[in-house]
């Protein structure tokens, strides 16, 4: 199969494209020929070695998120058969869907509804499974709170707030001046432009904060909630931050994979609660481009991969 991947940790130009050999079915697993993939912010974490550690062995073929057709079946296998659309996201270690093909755990992933593009599946997949575990399970958001998503035009908040507009909350965010629009047309009650203005000092008393910026916006995020407030935080590594506060408590929402959250994020989809994010599609050859831009960290919705669609 066609791929593209590493033989070092490195910069963006060190992804290569070329062939690997066909991955095999092993038991309740299928073989899925990939159509879109997605590049997500931890990709290029991954590719560069530090944040997430230093990988063990190489080839390494990144990406998480994925929609495809299933060409095989390996042993055990009853709830899909071959020619089944579907779409999902690596189980926790896995990566590879930066392929024309990935063998994945059939329990969990999901069937995709013919009315929906293998593009609109795959950006919906990794972003929407973070966003609703982060929203409703973390930070457990009700309609009559107050909260302030942090980052709005990024693919994970922008389904936060779509999500957290749906629950009933009051949802402020913060953007640069040229997603101000965008995260308004999301539903956003109240955007602060971090350009002009610093949120601190416009904000106080707030119920929650999903906070997906990381570094200085995730310390002071804690300045602006309420006590007995919460933040969730995805983007200041693998554990919750340490809360400079005694009365307000920091999470790290755990995204699991499973069945059940990815038929959800479609039905969220299906019925327009979610809208699909704008999309700039590339090439897998075009892998270094693609992560320039997702490095850059000012990217407005997601960067698709479109493979094996002729
Ligand atoms: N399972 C997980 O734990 C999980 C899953 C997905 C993502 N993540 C992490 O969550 C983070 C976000 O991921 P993503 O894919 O949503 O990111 P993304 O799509 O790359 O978006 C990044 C966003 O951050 C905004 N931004 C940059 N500096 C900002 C600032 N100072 N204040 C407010 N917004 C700012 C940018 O908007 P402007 O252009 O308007 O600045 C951009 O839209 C990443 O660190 C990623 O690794 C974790």
């Amino acid at each position: 199969m066609k791929a593209s991947y590493i033989e070092e940790h490195g910069g963006a130009d060190i992804q290569k494209y070329g062939d690997l050999p066909d991955p095999v079915a092993g038991t309740g697993e299928v073989i899925v020929d990939i159509h879109a993939a997605t590049v997500n912010a931890a990709d290029a974490k991954v590719r560069a070695g530090g944040t997430y550690g230093e990988l063990e062995s190489f080839p390494h073929v990144l990406g998480r998120d994925f929609s495809g057709v299933i060409s095989a079946l390996g042993e055990g296998v009853t709830d899909f058969t071959i020619g089944d659309a579907v779409f999902g996201a690596c189980d926790r270690g896995q990566e590879g869907t930066y392929a024309e093909k990935i063998s994945m755990k059939a329990a969990i992933i999901a069937k995709k509804p013919d009315g929906v593009s293998h593009i609109e599946a795959a950006c919906l997949t990794l972003t929407g499974l973070t966003a609703i575990i982060s929203v409703e399970e973390t930070l457990q958001l009700k309609s009559s709170e107050t909260i302030l998503i942090q980052g709005g035009a990024g693919g994970v908040a922008g389904f936060a707030i779509e999500l957290a507009k749906h629950i009933g909350a009051h949802v402020i965010t913060t953007c640069s001046t040229g997603n101000v629009d965008y995260v308004q047309r999301l539903g956003a009650d109240r955007v602060i432009d971090y350009t002009k203005k610093d949120f601190t000092e416009v904000l106080s008393d707030v119920d929650c904060v999903f906070e997906t910026v990381g570094g200085v916006v995730n310390a002071k995020s804690f300045e602006v909630v309420k006590s007995g407030g919460r933040v969730a935080s995805i983007a200041s590594g693998m554990l919750a931050p340490t809360s400079p506060r005694d009365d307000v408590i920091s999470l790290r929402p755990a995204v699991g994979r499973d069945r059940p959250h990815l038929e959800r994020i479609m039905a969220l989809f299906q019925s327009g609660v979610v809208q699909a994010p704008p999309v700039k599609t590339f090439s897998l050859e075009q892998a270094p481009e693609a992560h320039r831009i997702s490095e850059g960290r000012h990217l407005r919705g997601k960067l698709v991969f479109v493979i094996n669609q002729g």
